[in-house]
């Protein structure tokens, strides 16, 4: 056999293979996950409960953008090999999912199979829709959400964006393998080993609807979550990369966790966006405007108690060093960083770095600020942001971006600052850190601006 022919040979099995590979995920697509619930009619109580899960489950963050009807789709999402946009979730006929059953949706709810539309058979979609953390929704809790999506929300007549993703990457089949290995088992919630029923709420809560691992627990090669539950170990709510931000440590495990937090801490947080050791940013604020200040008190602090399980406390409290504060009022910026951070910083973080309560965050003692990573840091500086607008914190707060005012030399040496400074525990980072960052920020061009505020005195 000549090598042409030994390579005709495997170009054959090759195509040959890929069309069985091709065939056996379309098939598995169209059968798998088929459940028999009873449609819902118009109830306006299970509606209404429905409507709690949307918010719970953050729907909205990803299904609506402003200037267009809710849910109607639209958002981009950057994925590696292109940007997929998401779809529109109305009860629209032509468009939505107004042609869909209860079966249907439940099949993309919690084991990420969608319909297909029109002449498209149903496809496996990508986990950029969080359907491995909807996986564990009991089916009433999906019934509701249904209810809702059928009768509570107006349809849309706003045709699907399509995605910029290129054949042959845009096919759907890996997706399908995708799924096979790192996909959920679609079982609902089981509350046995949290003890306490307020913990497992809290537990259902943050693994299912609220996905809250879907950005604090880092991902694998594969792109899937490494520790799904508490039981998966020490990575899981460990912190994660999300775009330009880093969503910090949610464990209970020394500086820079949520060690010295208290449940009521956590609650507050979530409800208004602020505590006394940290003020909501970058991508949290979306999840605090859109979800979780919806919630009930009572689901807040269960969230709250069951964090508060998670990790090993190293027992290490803040212990707050005037020696900035004296150095700085006593006109000694001598330290690296200290001076870019007086002449830019200092005005709102104040120069003994307690800012002013609910309206410019402290920076020392500050949970994000001493975060093993210091990536939300550089990003905050660089891009600025604005805090979440919710029903108990009406007014919004804008920290200006930086970018265009200071080179990487001064953003590391100003983040490095604050990182020691007040008695905060966490290392310096190098200039080469905040490159890296700016140069990913310029491939983001859809994560939101925040507007200048040029401090007149700080104008050069
Ligand atoms: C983090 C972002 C995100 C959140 C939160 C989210 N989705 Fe999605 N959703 C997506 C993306 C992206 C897709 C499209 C995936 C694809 O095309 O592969 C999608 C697809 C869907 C589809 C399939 C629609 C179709 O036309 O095929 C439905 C239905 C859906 N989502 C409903 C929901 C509901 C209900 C919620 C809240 C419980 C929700 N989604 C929350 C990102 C999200
Ligand atoms: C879309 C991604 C995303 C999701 C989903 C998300 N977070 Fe966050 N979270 C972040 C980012 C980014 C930060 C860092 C900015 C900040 O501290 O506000 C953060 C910060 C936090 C903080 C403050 C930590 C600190 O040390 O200051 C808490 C508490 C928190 N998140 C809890 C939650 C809970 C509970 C959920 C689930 C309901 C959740 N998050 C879901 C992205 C996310
Ligand atoms: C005009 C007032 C103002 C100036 C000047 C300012 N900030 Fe901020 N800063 C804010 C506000 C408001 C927030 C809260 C933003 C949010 O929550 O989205 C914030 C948030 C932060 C955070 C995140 C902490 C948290 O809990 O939200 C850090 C870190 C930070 N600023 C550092 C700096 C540094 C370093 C400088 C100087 C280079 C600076 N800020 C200049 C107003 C300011």
């Amino acid at each position: 056999m000549s090598w042409l022919r030994l390579a005709d040979w495997f170009a054959v099995a090759g195509v040959g293979g890929l069309a069985a590979v091709l065939g056996v995920t379309q098939i598995s697509d169209s059968w798998s996950g088929r459940h028999s619930l009873a449609e819902p009619g118009a109830d306006a109580s299970l509606i209404s409960r429905g409507a709690y899960i949307a918010h719970l489950a953050d729907c909205s963050a990803c299904h609506s953008v402003p200037g267009k009807p809710p849910f109607a789709g639209g958002l981009p999402m950057a994925l590696p090999i292109g940007t997929l946009y998401t779809p529109n979730i109305t009860p629209d006929p032509e468009y939505g999912i107004g042609e869909w059953t209860l079966r249907d949706f439940d099949r993309v709810m919690r084991t990420g199979i969608a319909r297909g539309h029109g002449m498209k058979p149903a496809y496996s979609v990508y986990p950029a829709m969080p359907y491995t953390s909807y996986a564990s929704m009991p089916a009433e809790d999906i019934r509701a959400l249904w209810a809702y999506f059928r009768f509570g929300v107006q349809p849309a007549a706003v045709p699907n964006r399509k995605s910029d993703i290129m054949w042959p990457l845009s096919m759907r089949f890996p997706l399908t393998l995708w799924r096979w290995a790192f996909g959920p088992s679609a079982e609902p919630f089981d509350a046995t080993g949290y003890g306490d029923a307020t913990i497992a709420r809290g537990a259902y809560f943050v693994d299912g609807p609220g996905h809250c691992g879907e950005c604090h627990t880092p991902r694998g090669v594969g792109l899937q979550l490494k520790a799904s539950t508490h039981a998966d170990g020490p990575l899981y709510l460990s912190g994660a990369k999300v775009e330009a931000w880093y969503a910090p440590s949610l464990r209970s495990e020394g500086p820079g966790t949520l060690e010295e937090w208290s449940a009521e801490d956590i609650a507050i947080f979530l409800k208004t966006g602020v505590n006394h050791h940290s003020t909501a940013f970058g991508s949290m604020t979306d999840v605090i405007e859109h979800s979780t200040q919806h919630m009930t008190d009572d689901d807040l602090l269960a969230v709250g108690k069951y964090l508060k399980t998670i990790g090993t406390p190293v027992g290490a409290s803040f212990q707050y060093d005037p020696a900035t504060a004296n150095a700085l009022a006593a006109g000694n910026a001598v330290e690296r960083g200290a001076l870019v951070y007086l002449d830019n910083c200092a005005a709102c973080h104040r120069p003994d770095g307690k800012g002013y309560a609910g309206v410019f965050p402290l920076l020392a003692g500050n949970s994000a600020v001493e975060s093993s990573n210091a990536l939300s840091l550089i990003s905050v500086v660089l891009k600025g942001s604005t805090t979440p607008r919710t029903g108990s914190t009406p007014a919004k707060f804008t920290m200006p971006p930086f970018a265009w005012r200071l080179d990487d030399r001064q953003v590391a040496d100003v983040v490095s600052f604050i990182r020691s400074a007040w008695g905060n525990r966490a290392a310096p980072i190098d200039a080469k850190d905040v490159a890296r960052a700016r140069r990913d920020i310029a491939k983001m061009p859809h994560l939101p601006e925040t507007p200048p505020l040029v401090d007149p005195r700080a104008v050069p």
